[in-house]
Order: structure tokens, then C-alpha cells, then sequence
């Protein structure tokens, strides 16, 4: 693999190879759509933490929003970091998305989605109640099916609904890819960034075979990357070996901005609107956009 550098991977240079080894296509300028609905729903899943769901759930969302999809995030970890990378404190609410999947009596989805300062993206937010779900769905009936049936009557009014599950592939992270049309797979460019991945492809096959057989792999998304090191570049060629086209060309490259705009409680996009990364997020909306059918 060439070694990579900064001005390689950005947008703006077309025909360039891109750090996955491959000519950087041109993703077109998204025309704004003059309806809105019905939502795809993507899960945004690794049961590894810390490997940029969260951060890619926010991002990818407000770029979204900003070339004019209504998007709408639910916050699917009991950790509720969603929520606090958009500035919302989800410990005192009283009514969250725990209460959707729980159909608490009196509760509709409208009275637990929240606006955001992006505009044209809502929240559905969570909080340490989402962790007493799994057990409790654990004897209903169609349990795999609860989120689908909390989002139901929301998704008309959306185009895009990221789902940001837990570091885990348990019964909510079912739920989740139950309910999507696809999966995207974050994957830190550090050591072990495959390790779990086959168990991950296994759950989503057991997912496709047994309750949602119209389920895609968007794609894998290269998170945290250090073109400096050629330790990254070679966990990125290790990930091209192993999945090839499923991997996304945009690659998100490791930089301090992130945790600086999760303290600040916005998107990048917002909080450093020129900065690299914001760059890198507006790319990839260009691409998932680009890849997904205009209508459902
Ligand atoms: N591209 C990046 N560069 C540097 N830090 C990042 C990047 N993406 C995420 N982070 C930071 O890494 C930590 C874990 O990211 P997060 O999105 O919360 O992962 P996950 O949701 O998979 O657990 C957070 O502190 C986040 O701010
Ligand atoms: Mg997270």
C-alpha cells in the first residue's frame, strides 16, 4: 500500500488513491429532497467500545441534516453518550426511549423526541433505564420487534434514522437490526480492530436468516485514523484484505477536535465547521448518500 498523507484522503482531489488503496471516486453534490419520509434506519453496531459509533452517529447526522435530510437519532445505549455528545443531560428525563419499548401507557414517541441545535435532526435520547429493558423484554412476546414498533410512527416524517447501539450484541442490539434497513461497522484503525468482527457478521447473518432478511451491510467505516503511523496504514490495508468494497473510501482520521467538540456538546460540523473532520463527515454523507436508493 502507498503511503498516505493528509492532502491525499481530503475531498477535492478526485482520481487520487485514497488511504484505502483505491482511486477516489467523486461523490456528487446531494440534490435537497422536496419530500421527506419514509426513514431508512441504519444501526450503527460493533460490540467493541470506544470505536467511533457514537462519534459517527452525531457527525454523519448533522452532515446529513445540513445538506437538508430530517434525520433522527436514537440513542440506543443505556451510557446515553448520544445524548450528552448533543449537549443533553439524559439522566434527569423522565421519559425516554425506554418507555417507547416499554409502551409505557400515555407515553407517544412525540413526548420523548427532543430537537437538537442542528436543525432538521431530532433525538430520541436514553438513559441508565435502557439497561433494565433487556431484561425485561426478555419474556415478551416478538421481543426483537420492540424497538421497530416504538419508531414506527416517527419514520414517516424522517429520511434517515441512526440508530447508535451499545458495545454489545445483545437482545437491544438485535432490536436494532431488526428494525434497519442496513448496518454500518465502525472500526478503530488500532490494534485488534478486526477482533470480533466475524462474530459481529455472524449475528447479523443469524439477524438476515431469522427476522429481518432484507437487512444490508452498508459498509465498514475507518475511524480513528493516523496517516503518520504505519501502524494505521497497515491495520487499513489488513481491513481492505479482509472486506474490500464494503469498505467505505471515506476514512475518518484520529484528531482531538472530537472529544473536544463531545465536551461542547455539538457536532463537529458545528463546533469547528472547517476542521478536517468536519470535512471528512460531510464526505461521507456524500457517499452513504450516494449509495442509497433515493426512495425506500
Ligand atoms: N476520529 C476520532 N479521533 C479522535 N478521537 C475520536 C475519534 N472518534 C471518536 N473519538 C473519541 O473516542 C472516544 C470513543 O468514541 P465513541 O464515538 O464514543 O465510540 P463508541 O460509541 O464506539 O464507544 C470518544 O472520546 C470520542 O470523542
Ligand atoms: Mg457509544
Amino acid at each position: 500500500m502507498t503511503a498516505t498523507t493528509d492532502e491525499t484522503w481530503t475531498a477535492g482531489s478526485p482520481g487520487a488513491l485514497g488511504p484505502t488503496g483505491r482511486p477516489r471516486p467523486v461523490f456528487p453534490e446531494p440534490p435537497t429532497p422536496e419530500s421527506h419520509g419514509p426513514a431508512r434506519v441504519v444501526a450503527m453496531v460493533n460490540q467493541k467500545g470506544g470505536v467511533g459509533k457514537t462519534t459517527t452517529t452525531i457527525n454523519l447526522g448533522a452532515a446529513l441534516a445540513e445538506v437538508g435530510q430530517k434525520v433522527l437519532l436514537v440513542d440506543f445505549d443505556p451510557q446515553g453518550a448520544l445524548s450528552v455528545g448533543l449537549g443533553i443531560d439524559p439522566r434527569p428525563l423522565e421519559t425516554t426511549i425506554y418507555d417507547l419499548l416499554m409502551e409505557e401507557p400515555d407515553v407517544t414517541a412525540e413526548d420523548v423526541l427532543l430537537g437538537t441545535s442542528v436543525e432538521g435532526m431530532d433525538l430520541l435520547p436514553s438513559n441508565i433505564f435502557l439497561s433494565g429493558a433487556e431484561i425485561r423484554l426478555v419474556n415478551e412476546v416478538a421481543r426483537e420487534y420492540a424497538l421497530q414498533r416504538s419508531l414506527e410512527p416517527l419514520l414517516p416524517y424522517y429520511d434517515i434514522c441512526l440508530i447508535d447501539c451499545q458495545p454489545s450484541l445483545g437482545l437491544l442490539t438485535v432490536n436494532a437490526l431488526t428494525c434497519a434497513h442496513s448496518v454500518m461497522i465502525p472500526l478503530e484503525c488500532e490494534f485488534f480492530a478486526l477482533r470480533g468482527v466475524a462474530l459481529l457478521m455472524e449475528s447479523i447473518s443469524k439477524v438476515q436468516e431469522r427476522l429481518n432478511k432484507n437487512l444490508e451491510i452498508d459498509g465498514l467505516l475507518a475511524t480513528m485514523y493516523d496517516p503518520r503511523t504505519l501502524h494505521a496504514r497497515e491495520v487499513l490495508a489488513t481491513i481492505m484484505q479482509g472486506f474490500g468494497d464494503k469498505v467505505f473510501h471515506t476514512v475518518i482520521n484520529r484528531t482531538v477536535r472530537f472529544p473536544d467538540a463531545t465536551l461542547a456538546g455539538e457536532p463537529i460540523t458545528q463546533f469547528d465547521p472547517g476542521s478536517m473532520g468536519a470535512t471528512a463527515y460531510r464526505e461521507l454523507a456524500r457517499e452513504v448518500l450516494a449509495r442509497w436508493p433515493a426512495r425506500l
